[in-house]
């Protein structure tokens, strides 16, 4: 994967898409298009950020963001600390 690709991220419940570098955050990408996700930390440990992919991979460049392993393999994941991998669809935000 090249540092210099971008991927569609389409939000739950609506019509909004943006696009994501492979190499910025999904939040920074998100705020770069001008779309506002709820985020305080950045940096992985409050999730408040948290949300729920229906479609696609996430990477994190740190070790552990604040997921458990069954939260991570239900495909929730950290906007503020996720990295696409791929298009993404996004089920929802929360951790419902
Ligand atoms: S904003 Fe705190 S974990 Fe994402």
């Amino acid at each position: 994967m090249e540092l210099n690709e971008r991927f569609q991220v389409l939000l739950p419940g609506s019509n909004v898409a943006f696009k994501a570098s492979a190499s910025d955050t999904l939040l920074a990408s998100a705020q770069r298009a001008g779309v506002v996700l709820t985020s305080s930390c950045r940096n992985g440990t409050c999730r408040a950020c948290i949300a729920r992919l229906g479609e696609g991979r996430v990477m994190y460049r740190i070790e552990w963001p604040g997921l458990s392993a069954d939260e991570k393999a239900a495909g929730y994941f950290l906007p503020c600390v996720a990295y696409p991998a791929s298009d993404l669809v996004v089920r929802s935000f929360g951790a419902d």
